[in-house]
């Protein structure tokens, strides 16, 4: 990490924050950013979110389903009307810089601007960090809200497996939580009246559309399964060709036809994004290949038939060398609608924002089955995401923390335009 600012800094931009992690957990081998939850980089930036939030006298707690929750004026209101905003610090293998930790650091700005500007909130604000959100170390993305609202029941989770064979019991214990404990969090849920998360755009819409925020309207139908082509390890050498059951042809196939298939029905998206061999050896033939499908589609039932299809192609693959295949359900998430009424208050505070839907997964999808729920999302200019690509340029950055603040004021029942007062309390204009 890079020296981080001396004396508290509330006023710190979003660049000047993200500037600060810039090189906690850079991948030289896959190149940008590799911070699977409870690595030692995400583990530093969790600190690191802990100590801004500290500067800015939040109080700080992590939950037992090792959320961080950082609350300002929590004594000031009923609980229940608190009005949450964040997102997470963990990343895919390889991605980019601002997937999660965008939304944190405008967070911890937005606050750092309202304090500034001498606001005192009616109502507690938190800022929330969830845990394992890509599931790019446990398999199942969303992990920490999927436990905070029961959407995942806490033993399977804890008994989910990294590539190491580490469950997430002992990554979770080793962090200090109690894997007893984990599960739905009924008192956690009901003080939030509001959650909105700030995100990079995964897309080109706003590029497209010339702004540099825009109200989020749903999440796109998506999920996970696990296709497993088993067949005969053996000797790469010595096992002739016609004498072969390897999974690996079969793994290679499948993926064609997931493609295929995909692409058979109108705005379907499927990938196969990881194949992992069993033992792996260059010189061994598998005996077993692992394929991970990600499937989506706007229809619910789309996304089923979608991923039924696939099973019955990749059976039929599997049989033709002589291998079998299982498919197996890891995570679903249906379609998400953001709560309307509170994507009219996040359009009643940001009129030049337009209204976009994503094919991305956030932790606001998950909570929307639970409180109401909304999302801001930020040009990326690449419109390139889950890569080093993904880009944010330093004004729309700080735009995306002006409309935040802008839109926290409104939530929390102040008057007037915050986020113009914050810009006009910058230039030294109050
Ligand atoms: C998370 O970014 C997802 O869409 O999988
Ligand atoms: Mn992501
Ligand atoms: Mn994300």
């Amino acid at each position: 990490m890079s020296d981080p600012i001396d004396e508290p800094s509330p006023r710190a931009s979003v660049p000047q924050l993200l500037g600060e992690i810039a090189d906690v957990g850079a991948d030289r081998l896959r190149g940008g950013f590799s911070r699977p939850v409870f690595s030692a980089a995400e583990t530093d930036l969790r600190a690191w979110f802990v100590e801004h939030a500290e500067r800015r006298g939040l109080d700080v707690e992590v939950d037992r389903n090792g959320i961080i929750w950082a609350w300002w004026n929590p004594a000031g209101g009923p609980l229940e009307h608190a009005v949450v905003t964040g997102s997470h610090l963990d990343s895919v293998p390889g991605g980019g810089a601002f997937d999660g930790p965008l939304g944190v650091a405008s967070a911890l700005a937005a606050v750092g601007q309202l304090q500034a500007l001498g606001v005192r909130p009616h109502w507690p604000l938190g800022i929330a960090v969830f845990p394992e959100e890509e599931g790019s170390r446990f398999g199942i993305a969303c992990l920490g809200s999927r436990l905070l609202t029961g959407d995942l029941d806490p033993g399977k989770a804890a008994g989910l497996r990294d590539a190491d064979g580490v469950t997430f019991a002992e990554a979770a214990a080793r962090h200090g939580l109690d894997p007893a404990r984990l599960g739905r969090d009924q008192k956690a849920l009901r003080r939030i009246g509001a959650f909105v998360e700030l995100h990079i755009e995964q897309g080109r819409g706003l590029v497209d559309l010339r702004q540099p925020v825009a109200v989020g309207i749903s999440i796109l139908s998506h999920g996970r399964w696990r296709l497993t082509a088993t067949g005969e390890g053996n000797h790469a050498g010595t096992t002739l060709m016609g004498d072969r059951h390897d999974p690996m042809v079969a793994a290679g196939a499948i993926v064609g036809a997931v493609r295929d298939i995909a692409r058979s029905k109108p705005d379907a998206r499927a990938t196969v994004g990881r194949l992992v061999p069993v033992p792996g050896g260059t010189n061994v033939i598998a005996s077993r290949v692992d394929l991970w499908l990600d499937a989506r589609h706007p229809d619910d039932a789309v996304t089923a038939a979608l991923v039924a299809a696939i099973g019955d192609r990749a059976a039929a693959i599997a049989a033709e060398e002589g291998c079998t295949v299982t498919l197996l359900e890891e995570s679903v998430s249906p379609t998400v609608k953001f709560d309307l009424r509170l994507r009219d208050r996040l359009s009643a505070a940001l009129p030049a924002a337009p209204l976009l839907a994503t094919g991305a997964g956030h932790d606001a999808g998950v909570l929307a089955a639970e409180v109401p729920t909304g999302m801001l999302f930020v040009r990326n200019p690449t419109g390139v995401s889950h890569s080093p690509s993904e880009h944010v340029e330093d004004s729309d950055a700080e735009a995306g923390a002006d409309a935040l603040a802008s839109v926290l004021g409104n939530l929390l029942g102040l008057t007037g335009d915050i986020g113009h007062r914050a810009e006009a309390a910058a230039s030294g204009d109050t």
